[in-house]
């Protein structure tokens, strides 16, 4: 009988993602993805408005092994991917301690993946990879960042937020406006109703190639104070939208020009916006469902990173911040 990786051709890689509140598996050949389960418990942690990490945590471990083995589905891998952070550290952990006691169980070797390098990673799956270089916008709800990608696996920041993330801003709107959370795409679907100049909401320049959303944040507050929000929602999810897509698509075009990249790719959650998407035609957007937080995506990203031979990975920990 052939061994791990014995055959020829692409091997497959097991990938698991639960930095936040998606718990996710996929099976990627190469570039193909084979399988790609998301279990969302963005239901679970609506009433309280956002995600709470404790409660994260116990779902991951509830979800973690029935997710894998509906993305396994029969198949052997190769090795396995995981997210090692940034992210909430509870949920991480449960994804990377499933993933450690499965590659020792199956003697594969692991593969712990950064969760920023594998939304750009998303931008690398068949049927279209990308191939760098390209500026890419990352923007999700833990993250907004510019990136020079000059090659597969690697990234230099060119810019971030101050305060806020993209899909923060998003998220706090929408619950100011009283919707669902998560709130971008929320905002989203109720934008295309409203009227985008309504209310100017002004998005602070900063210097070089960062953002800033807390004021544009406190701009909507003032304005939702003052109003009947019922009436005005639609309008005011709309400006709201706008000024946020406006800051982004501005940015990114600049750090195209700085750079002289001719290509630009929009990833993570915030990438899933129909409005952002309108306002850079000529990015390379992944679709909708590698947009959002997802295994595939850390799968891809495995395959430019470093793996630990087994069994030398047991002792390998998560970090909540980005490194
Ligand atoms: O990448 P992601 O799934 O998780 C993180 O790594 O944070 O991104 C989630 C974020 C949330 O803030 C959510 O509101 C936002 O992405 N988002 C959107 C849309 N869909 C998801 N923001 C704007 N428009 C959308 N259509
Ligand atoms: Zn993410």
């Amino acid at each position: 009988m052939e061994g791990p990786g014995a055959g020829t051709g692409p091997l497959l890689i097991l990938g698991i993602e639960t930095s936040c509140d998606e718990t996710a598996a996929a099976v990627l050949d190469g570039g193909k993805i084979r399988s790609n389960v998301v279990s969302s418990q963005a239901q679970l942690h609506a009433r309280f408005g956002g995600v709470v990490p404790e409660i994260a945590s116990r779902h991951h471990l509830e979800l973690v092994l029935p997710v894998v083995r509906e993305a396994l589905d029969g198949h052997e891998v190769d090795s396995v991917a995981v997210t090692q952070g940034p992210g909430l550290i509870g949920a991480l952990l449960v994804g990377l301690s499933a993933a450690k006691a499965l590659a020792w169980a199956w003697q594969l070797p692991l593969v712990p993946v950064d969760h920023l390098q594998g939304h750009v990673a998303s931008l690398y799956l068949d049927p279209d990879p990308l191939e760098p270089p390209f500026v890419c916008l990352l923007a999700s709800g833990g993250h907004t960042l510019l990136l020079d990608v000059q090659e597969r696996g690697s990234f230099a920041i060119l810019g971030s937020t101050l305060d806020d993330a993209a899909g923060e801003a998003f998220d706090k709107g929408a619950r100011l406006l009283g919707l669902g959370y998560p709130g971008g795409a929320e905002i989203d679907r109720l934008a295309r109703t409203g009227d985008p100049k309504a209310f100017e909401f002004p998005v602070a320049r900063v210097p070089g190639l960062d953002f800033s959303f807390s004021g544009v944040k406190t701009a909507l507050l003032y304005a939702t104070r003052d109003l009947d929000i019922e009436e005005r929602k639609a309008d005011l999810a709309a400006s709201y939208q706008n000024a946020i897509v406006r800051a982004l698509a501005e940015r990114t075009q600049e750090a195209a020009e700085r750079t002289g990249a001719d290509r630009i790719a929009i990833v993570g959650g915030v990438a899933a916006n129909s409005e952002l998407r309108a306002a850079l035609p000529d990015a390379v957007a992944p679709p909708l469902e590698l947009c959002i937080d997802n295994a595939a995506m850390i799968a891809s990203a495995a395959r430019y990173a470093d793996a630990v031979p087994y069994p030398g990975y047991l002792a390998l920990d998560a970090y909540a911040q980005a490194v």
